[in-house]
C-alpha cells in the first residue's frame, strides 16, 4: 500500500534493526484518514471473503481495526490485556509472550462477544514473531468460530511471524512488508 510506505518512509524512525518506531501516526497519535485508507485496503484484499466480526488487541490495533470493521460493517471486538474485574468464568484468557517486551501478557476476551460459528478477521498494527496473533486464534478456536483472515498493517518480514501464521494455514495480508531495518533505513519488501 504506497500511502502506507510514503508515511512509514516519511515519518518512520528506526530505532534498531529490530523497532520501527510510528508513533505519530498509529501507535501514539493516529493519522485517522490513512486509518480509513487501510481498513478500505484490507476489504479490497478481503474481498469476496465473509466475517461477522473484526477482533484486534489493545491498544494499537484499536484504529485500524475499528476503520475496517466501519468498512466491512460488522461490530469490532478488542481482547483486553488488563485482567478483568469480573469472574474468569466469564472470560476467554490466554498468555502471550512478547519478544518484544520479553513480558507475558494475559489476553482476555468475553465469551459473549464471541459465538460458534463466526467467522473472525483478525486485525493488527505490528506482525513481529505472531505470538499476539497466534493467541487471538487460539480463542477463537476454542470459541468454536473460524479465523477467516489475518490483516497486518505492518509486517516486519525478517521476523518469523509471516511464516508460521502461514505455516498454520492462516490467510495474512500485509499493507507494508518490511525486508529490513538495517543501515538505519526501511527497506520494504519488493
Ligand atoms: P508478536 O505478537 O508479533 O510476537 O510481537 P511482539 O510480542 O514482539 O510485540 C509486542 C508489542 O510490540 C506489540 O504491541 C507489537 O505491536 C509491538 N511491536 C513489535 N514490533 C514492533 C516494532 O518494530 N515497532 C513498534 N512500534 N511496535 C512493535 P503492544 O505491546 O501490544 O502495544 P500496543 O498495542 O499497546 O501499542
Ligand atoms: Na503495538
Ligand atoms: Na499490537
Amino acid at each position: 500500500m504506497k500511502a502506507l510506505q510514503d508515511k512509514i518512509r516519511q515519518d518512520g524512525i528506526v530505532l534498531s534493526d529490530q523497532v520501527l518506531k510510528v508513533d505519530s501516526f498509529l501507535n501514539h497519535m493516529v493519522d485517522p484518514q490513512l486509518m480509513l485508507e487501510v481498513g478500505q485496503e484490507f476489504v479490497r484484499r478481503f474481498e469476496g471473503v465473509t466475517f461477522d466480526k473484526v477482533l484486534t488487541l489493545e491498544s494499537s490495533g484499536i484504529a485500524p481495526a475499528v476503520m475496517t470493521a466501519l468498512t466491512l460493517q460488522v461490530p469490532l471486538v478488542f481482547a483486553r490485556k488488563h485482567k478483568s474485574l469480573t469472574l474468569k468464568d466469564d472470560l476467554y484468557v490466554e498468555t502471550v509472550y512478547s519478544f518484544t517486551k520479553q513480558v507475558h501478557n494475559e489476553i482476555t476476551i468475553s465469551r459473549k462477544f464471541l459465538a460458534p460459528g463466526e467467522r473472525i478477521l483478525i486485525i493488527d498494527d505490528f506482525l513481529a514473531y505472531g505470538e499476539a496473533t497466534f493467541g487471538m486464534a487460539r480463542i477463537i478456536e476454542s470459541a468454536g468460530a473460524t479465523v477467516a483472515g489475518v490483516g497486518i498493517v505492518i509486517e516486519k518480514s525478517f521476523q518469523d511471524g509471516a511464516r508460521r501464521l502461514k505455516e498454520a494455514g492462516y490467510r495474512v495480508e500485509s499493507l507494508a512488508r518490511i525486508a529490513s531495518l538495517g543501515e538505519q533505513k526501511v527497506t520494504f519488501l519488493p
